[in-house]
């Protein structure tokens, strides 16, 4: 049976590799998504998706929850002040459904602002600042976590 993985990403990350590369790395997003397809087992599908649209984000979490997939989210500015999406996210603890939040960058190097996540306290475990290994590392978690 195969195990999918929801890779969800935020706002403005459909432009890694252009964008503030000395803070997000060079990598795009396309370039991640294939070094993330490439590094799991052949039972597991990475579906990687990104929007700058919080409607479609929180849909796709509700997706989630129904269908019981793992989620890894970097949910970009988002983070500091979606209550709409926190909500849609502790659906996914309710349902016991994993959820790892990632961050490309460490956001408690930057900017105050940054410093606050509304998403943390609904997330199974936080991983920032290891770049586009960060998707790796919470990708690694949710295969050694699989029942
Ligand atoms: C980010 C950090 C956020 O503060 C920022 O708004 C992003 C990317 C990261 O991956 O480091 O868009 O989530």
């Amino acid at each position: 049976m195969t195990t999918t993985i929801l890779v969800l990403n935020g706002p403005n990350l459909g432009r890694l590799g252009t964008r503030e590369p000395e803070v997000y790395g060079s990598e795009t997003l396309a370039d991640i998504g294939a070094g993330l397809a490439a590094s799991v087992p052949d039972d597991v599908a990475i579906d990687l998706r990104q929007t700058d649209d919080e409607a479609e984000l929180i849909g796709w979490i509700h997706e989630a929850v129904d269908r019981r997939v793992p989620v890894v989210l970097n949910p970009a500015a988002f983070t500091h002040y979606s209550y709409a999406l926190r909500d849609a996210a502790a659906q996914l603890k309710r349902a016991g459904v994993p959820l790892v939040e990632v961050h490309l960058s460490n956001p408690y190097t930057r900017e105050t602002f940054r410093h606050t996540s509304v998403i943390s306290g609904v997330a199974t475990g936080v991983i920032a600042g290891f770049g586009a290994d960060s998707y790796r590392l919470a990708v690694d978690w949710v295969l050694r976590s699989r029942g």
